[in-house]
């Protein structure tokens, strides 16, 4: 996948795309990262890539002057196609299923707003896909462009070196992830449940879906309730007897 971030901030976006999995993705060539600074389409000598809202009110606004030729060249360039994302408080929400699908995508070309954000008429010319990380609002979108790229990579084939790591990781397999312990065997007191040092690959497997569907089913039942039907018979099952075991007041989502 080659992946292209337009920002007005690209010494750190550099920065982390060049450090671990995605920088070692990058070298072996799994990933094709490339950051350009916004401000080689700035409008003047002066590097102007903002100006002042019309209407008067506070901050700057990024120039659509600036950003939608910086994406159209990008995008012409592709010669099969990319898509442009744009994060955004307005976009829809990002989830890892927003990321699965993004992953399938060949080209990306991700735009980082600044300041009060982008003139309007770059939204309406460019129509991305709007991406939102949340209900909070983040001072740029480089913050945002990484959090998505990084996800977005780690469903690249080939950029995660164990692709097990990335099957069990949480909300893959509509679970959050089993916890995880290394050494020492014990603690401050606390030891590693004894199962996980029986060398008993089947028991681990089960202790491990079990603590998963556990922690899924106190800390965020939504997502058994949203992808029940998509849930293989073992883990429906032990959701429902341990639901019943642990006194949790969680039901099978209706007509299930
Ligand atoms: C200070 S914000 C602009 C916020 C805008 N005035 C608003 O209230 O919706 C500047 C840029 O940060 C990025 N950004 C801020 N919050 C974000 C979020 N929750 N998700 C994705 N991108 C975000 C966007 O690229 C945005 O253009």
């Amino acid at each position: 996948m080659r992946c292209d971030v337009l920002t007005l901030l690209p010494a750190p976006v550099e920065a982390y795309l060049s450090t671990g999995v995605l920088g070692r993705a990058a070298v072996r060539g799994t990933l094709d990262l490339r950051v350009h600074d916004l401000r080689r389409w700035a409008i003047n000598r002066y590097g102007q890539v903002d100006d002042v809202p019309y209407g008067g009110g506070p901050g700057m606004v990024v120039l659509a002057s600036v950003v939608v030729p910086a994406v159209r060249e990008l995008v012409n360039a592709a010669p099969s196609g990319c898509r442009v994302v744009l994060p955004d408080p307005r976009g829809r929400r990002f989830t890892d299923t927003v990321a699965q699908e993004l992953a399938h995508s060949e080209r990306l070309v991700v735009v980082c707003g600044r300041y009060e954000g982008l003139d309007e008429r770059a939204h309406e010319l460019l129509q991305a896909d709007e991406i939102s990380l949340g209900d909070f609002v983040l001072s740029g979108g480089e913050l945002a462009a990484l959090a998505i790229v990084d996800a977005v990579a780690r469903h690249v084939p080939g950029v995660v070196g164990d692709p097990g790591s990335v099957a069990s990781d949480s909300f893959t397999s509509y679970l959050l992830d089993h916890p995880v312990y290394t050494r020492p065997p014990t603690f401050e007191g606390r030891s590693v449940p004894p199962v996980l040092a029986s060398g008993h690959h089947e028991r681990i497997r089960r202790w491990r879906l079990e603590q998963a569907v556990r922690l899924t089913l106190s800390r965020r039942p939504d997502l058994l309730n949203a992808n029940w039907s998509r849930l293989p018979d073992e883990v429906r099952q032990l959701t429902v007897e341990t639901a019943a075991r642990e006194k949790i007041d969680w039901q099978p989502p209706e007509g299930a």
